[in-house]
């Protein structure tokens, strides 16, 4: 990445700077407050360097996916909040996210201070990449610190529009360590096993079709398992199948088959009559008529286990189950464990793979937790993302 790091920027000094720092802190809220800190935890070590610098930090992020519309359930100030408490000083939030309140927001702010704005989604131009929405956000910058990881892949006004009008622009570290990270899957110690679950095989198609040639192993689970399985002619009940991507997994299947990479799909599983966490269930080999497959069985979350424990480079995203409800979250927990235990050089990402790593208390032996869910699939896939080449073009011009 040829972009300035954080550490080039405070180099150079950044006393008195207006730093404008794209972060990702959607985070769930439950009851108005903040759920799950881990993004906001994951931002403060960029936040941490910048006011020490003396640096006036005008932080910016999205939460949620509002209309391009103030609402009020989708407001960051619980995230302000949150934050205060993390960094251990007093955190301004201002109403607005540009124009004269957001200005003079950012104008009061003395050396070390922080104000983060409003959710920018509120803002009808970001998600369109507006150009002059991305101009007048630049207003409230000298140095614009992209660290924004988990929405890099979204070309938006203030994760790429706004590098264009900034001629001071930065990788922040949470940025600069998710590629590195990351690249070890685009260059990896083999064997490579990935391990995708998840609920669709549309939403994975693109990265099943990048991953298969490139990957020794990959274990499929989740409920788009079951289109697989019946690209394969085999019985899924009332699984949810996807009907019109059963060509698809067949192609995914094929390309397996010629590159000799070995796609391993579930052989147990856990079905139910009904989708509800209170069903009976019960461990088959083949699904019967009349049931639905909810979870992998445990002689597959075994087999999975074993090609944790033999792969150097491991990638897992997406739940193996329905694992938000106990009956049904074994397998997303067994692997969960075995990615863990695993002396592979290990990334985890997407938000339900993370929650089982949480809920378990496994995530400080995972070697790397991405916070970026469709943004760790779009880079590992080998799309360029959108918020880092902004900066890397910036970085290019400014340079010459
Ligand atoms: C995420 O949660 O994956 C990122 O914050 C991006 O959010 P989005 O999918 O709403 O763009």
């Amino acid at each position: 990445m040829s972009t300035p790091t954080l550490d080039d920027v405070l180099a150079k000094g950044v006393r008195g700077q207006r730093v404008f720092v794209r972060a990702d802190l959607n985070v769930p809220l439950v009851d108005g407050r903040v759920g799950d800190d881990t993004r906001i935890r994951a931002a403060l070590g960029t936040l941490r360097k910048l006011l020490s610098g003396g640096a006036r930090v005008v932080l910016a992020s999205h939460l949620g996916r509002p209309k391009g519309s103030p609402d009020p359930a989708l407001s960051l100030r619980p995230v302000a909040e949150r934050l205060a408490e993390l960094l251990g000083r007093a955190v301004g939030f201002c109403e607005a996210t540009i124009g004269p309140v957001a200005e003079a927001a950012v104008a009061a702010l003395g050396d070390g201070e922080l104000v983060l704005l409003e959710n920018v989604r509120f803002e009808a131009g970001e998600t369109k990449n507006d150009p002059e929405l991305a101009r007048r956000l630049a207003q409230l910058a000298d140095v614009f610190v992209n660290d924004a990881f988990g929405t890099s892949h979204r070309a938006h006004a203030s994760t790429a529009g706004i590098a264009a009008h900034v001629p001071r622009v930065a990788a922040g570290d949470l940025l600069r360590s998710e590629l590195e990270h990351l690249a070890e899957i685009r260059s990896p110690v083999r064997p490579l096993l990935c391990l995708l679950g998840g609920a669709k095989v549309s939403d994975k198609l693109a990265v099943l079709e990048a991953l298969t040639p490139h990957t020794d192993v990959l274990c499929i689970g989740g409920a788009m398992a079951y289109t697989f399985l019946r690209a394969l002619g085999q019985p899924t009940g009332t699984s949810m199948v996807e009907e019109d991507r059963i060509e698809d997994a067949r192609r995914v299947i094929a390309a397996a088959e010629r590159f000799g990479r070995r796609l391993l799909l579930p052989t147990d599983h856990v079905v139910a009559e009904r989708f509800a966490g209170d069903a009976p269930s019960k461990v088959v080999t083949l699904i019967p008529d009349g049931f639905m497959a909810l979870d992998i069985g445990p002689e597959t979350a075994a087999r999975y286990a074993e090609e944790a424990h033999q792969a150097k480079t491991l990638f897992w995203n997406g739940p193996m189950g329905v694992f938000e409800m106990e009956a049904f979250a074994k397998g997303t927990e067994a692997v969960a464990n075995a990615v863990a235990e695993s002396a592979a050089n290990s990334i985890v990402g997407g938000g339900d793979s993370l929650s089982a790593v949480n809920k378990l208390g496994v995530g400080d032996r995972i070697g790397h937790l991405s916070t970026g869910g469709g943004a760790s699939l779009e880079f590992v896939q080998g799309l360029a993302l959108p918020g880092v080449t902004a900066l890397e073009k910036t970085a290019m011009e400014s340079s010459r």
